[in-house]
């Protein structure tokens, strides 16, 4: 695959902020949000931040494990920060921080952390070369470093479910 010509980028120049307020039609029974919509506002907000980084069209190829870590009420503000952390060839790792605040309160609780790959896709609906990342801060390196890792396991999983799915007995 060839790379992009496009010069790397800093993780700055990406960075996505998307802002939402938890209305009914985002609750449960118990008025807390429904983790799918916390889910639809992780893949937006890394979608933009991909999109920016790539100046291509991209989907999503995978989520990493989502871990709601406290819940969110009605009328609460949540907040979606999104980041390229990685770049390899036509994939990127999209870092989302979700935090929610109790605009009562001015309490901040961290809800949830994903890590998204996405890939760009050229005009023909294929896979193409993304922009290296450039990362400044002490975070962003610290996150570059990391997700090296994380692209380990994330492509054992995918073969491992691709075995999983040759094998005629499983749904
Ligand atoms: C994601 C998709 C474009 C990958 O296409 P593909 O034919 O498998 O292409 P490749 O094998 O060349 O993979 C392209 C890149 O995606 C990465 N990739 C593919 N599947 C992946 C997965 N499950 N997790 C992480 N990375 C993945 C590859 O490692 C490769 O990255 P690199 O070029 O940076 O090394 C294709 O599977 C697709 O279109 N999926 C549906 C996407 C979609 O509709 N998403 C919306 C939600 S349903």
């Amino acid at each position: 695959m060839a790379k992009s010509l496009i010069p790397d980028k800093a993780s700055n120049l990406s960075e996505a902020i998307m802002t939402e307020m938890v209305l009914p039609q985002h609750t449960n029974a118990i008025g807390t949000v429904f983790g799918g919509v916390i889910m639809s506002w992780v893949d937006i907000a890394a979608a933009i931040c991909a999109e920016r980084h790539a100046n291509k069209q991209v989907v999503t190829a995978s989520v990493d494990a989502l871990e709601f870590l406290a819940p969110i009420k009605l009328g609460w503000i949540v907040t979606l920060k999104a980041s390229v952390n990685y770049v390899w060839t036509t994939s990127c790792e999209v870092g989302v921080k979700v935090t929610a605040e109790n605009p009562r309160t001015g309490e901040y609780f961290h809800t949830a952390s994903a890590y998204v790959t996405m890939v760009a896709l050229d005009s023909h609906s294929r896979p193409t070369g993304i922009p290296q990342v450039i990362p400044s801060s002490l975070d962003q390196k610290r996150r570059y470093e990391e997700a090296k890792f994380r692209r380990i396991s994330r492509l054992e999983l995918k073969k491992q479910n691709a075995e999983r799915a040759n094998q005629k007995d499983v749904p």
